[in-house]
């Protein structure tokens, strides 16, 4: 077997390497994932910058590739799993621009059976970038799009209907099964990958099958890599049935950098600089959130739950810039921007691919650790339409090996980047002196204003934290009681910086991550559009690591700054917390 990442580690000393950490309390060791001066003495300035700041251990690496896959605690029920979704009330799941309901066609009393892993070779998926000259791989893609796309409408595997239950799934078409009103929703909490993992391979099965070849992969478009931060070649042709017109044509044109950071503005940076802050900010939602698993991946949601503040991780957040930037940049947003129509586009898949195989990588560099064992996860289950209506529990998806497909291993350059700013640009920070009073937040919810961040001076629970607590406990921001309008896109950024007292310069600090929240409309059965329907979410952000880039350990209070990018956005407060970590600290 070939180990996974492993170019990846090539700037790392060997000390770095066999440096591993071991915490007393935990039942899984705990690979070193720190490797600054301290752990391994003298290293130097070259030597640090050089190595990923995000290192592994080697042998780690190979010991959870050999199979450490699965789950190890035992029953844990909190509340209760999200169920199948209540398939005889599926009725007011129209969305203003897919002008028609996006409910199913097929009969909600057709037999349900349990999934079987299939029996089928490893199928490897490929980068999109990469596969544009292999004409072969190209005319089987196309071949089999078209059929789905020839398919009767009303067939469960017509190219439609597929997207159609991306639609049933995220614009409240179902209703959980014994609630009145609580709707299933596999966005903005820990559902949101396994279940699109799911929908993807059903998907790809479906497109093997009708081609007769169970090796078909869907590509990934590796956005994570300069060559790849363009949009996919292969989804240009307008001749190909993997066209789609509905898309910002000023961005799917040749040349224009993807930016994770999108906000319906044009980004003036030139494009190594997005090149770069792309890099960056995919290397700071990892090592952000590699020490608790829901920073990354989004809270729980359990059965019956409607009044909980949702809040994505911060992969589902940066997925959904390049939603943003495919889809049109006006009116509906069609089709990527809006979560109603954005599986009509070929390209929704090849997307989702890639921001599964981040969940991989992940899961790889927490040493192949589940990220939950609450079985209110593991035994959440949805309904996909294969063969026959299938079953699937998240459980059944942890390990992509067991639903037969893998990734083909690619560099990761985000791994390796100095993301730190350099010391001309921190220097500039702090002699511009203009110094401003900073207040709390108060006690009412504030509106956010796109020419006027909000900042705000946050009390730290602990400053001078030890090594070992760091370990423990990972400190985070938390903002609560976000509420956007919901049909339309919102989106904010995180600053954080270390105040003078109760004054703060002009610079905003580093960046800790941001929320977004793609639009969400739909229609109510009458046909009026919910307008201004509120929804609460929380947005919580890892920021251990981050203070240490910012020499602020010995801070005891930091400003925070929410710069408004798009939509509408009041917050009821911020905060900042210690939270148990469920992996070792990336420090
Ligand atoms: Cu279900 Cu990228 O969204």
């Amino acid at each position: 077997m070939s180990l996974l990442l492993n170019s990846s580690f090539t700037g790392a000393s060997s000390a770095c390497l066999l440096h591993r950490e071991r915490s007393r309390s935990r039942r899984h060791h705990v690979p070193g994932v720190t490797c600054r001066q301290g752990s391994n003495g003298d290293r130097s300035d070259a030597a640090r910058q050089q190595q990923s700041p995000l290192l592994l251990d080697r042998r780690d690496m190979l010991l959870g590739l050999g199979g450490l896959y699965g789950v190890t605690a035992g029953p844990k029920v909190l509340a209760a799993p999200i169920m199948p979704p209540d398939l005889s009330r599926c009725s007011d799941a129209k969305a203003p621009a897919l002008k028609n309901n996006c409910c199913p066609p097929y009969d909600p009393n057709e037999k349900i059976s349990e999934y079987g892993f299939p029996a089928t070779p490893l199928r490897v998926r490929r980068p999109a970038h990469l596969v544009k000259d292999d004409q072969e791989y190209l005319d089987k893609y196309k071949e089999a799009v078209r059929r789905m796309k020839n398919l009767p409408a009303n067939h469960p595997w017509n190219y439609y209907q597929q997207a159609n239950i991306h639609c049933q799934y995220c614009n409240d078409a179902y209703y959980q099964k014994n609630t009145d009103d609580v709707h299933v929703q596999v966005h903005f909490s820990w559902i949101f990958l396994p279940w699109h993992r799911y929908y993807l391979h059903f998907y790809e099965r479906i497109l093997g099958k009708l081609i007769d070849d169970d090796t078909f992969t869907i590509p990934f478009w590796n956005w994570d890599t300069k060559d790849g931060m363009t949009f996919p070649a292969i989804f240009q042709d307008a001749a190909s049935p993997l066209y789609d017109p509905k898309r910002d044509q000023r961005h799917v044109k040749d040349g224009a950098i993807l930016d994770l950071k999108y906000a319906y503005k044009e980004n003036p940076a030139s494009d190594s600089e997005i090149i770069r802050e792309n890099l960056c900010f995919i290397q700071k939602t990892f090592k952000h959130s590699l020490s608790l698993a829901e920073l990354f991946m989004g809270d729980p949601v359990r059965a019956g739950e409607k009044e909980i503040q949702e809040a994505n991780g911060q992969l589902e957040v940066i997925h959904n810039a390049a939603h943003m930037w495919v889809g049109e940049p006006d009116g509906y947003k069609e089709n990527m921007g809006d979560f109603s129509t954005a599986a009509r586009d070929s390209v929704f898949f090849c997307h989702h691919s890639n921001v599964d195989r981040m969940w991989d990588i992940y899961r790889k560099l927490r040493g192949n650790r589940v990220e939950f064992e609450d079985n209110d996860w593991l035994d959440s289950t949805f309904l996909f339409h294969d063969e026959n209506e299938q079953l699937v529990k998240i459980r059944d998806c942890l390990n992509p090996t067991k639903l037969r497909y893998t990734f083909e291993q690619v560099p990761l350059p985000w791994l390796h980047i100095n993301c730190q700013k350099t010391a001309e640009t921190k220097s500039k920070a702090t002699t511009e002196l203009s110094l401003t009073r900073v207040n709390e937040f108060g006690t009412t919810a504030q509106a956010l204003d796109a020419s006027n961040p909000l900042r705000v001076i946050v009390a730290r629970p602990k400053k001078n934290r030890k090594k070992k607590e760091k370990q423990e406990k990972v400190e985070v921001i938390q903002i609560k009681d976000i509420k956007v309008n919901v049909n339309e896109t919102a989106r904010f950024d995180v600053y954080v910086a270390v105040p003078y007292g109760d004054l703060a310069g002009p610079d905003y600090g580093e960046f800790a991550g941001s929320y977004v929240r793609l639009a969400h409309r739909k229609k109510g059965s009458d046909g009026t559009q919910e307008q201004g329907h509120k929804k609460k979410g929380k947005l919580k952000l890892g920021i251990t690591p981050l203070l240490e880039d910012l020499d602020a350990e010995d801070a005891d209070k930091l400003v925070v700054t929410l710069v408004l990018r798009t939509g509408s956005v009041t917050v009821g407060g911020v905060s900042i917390n210690l939270l148990q970590t469920d992996a070792p600290a990336v420090i």
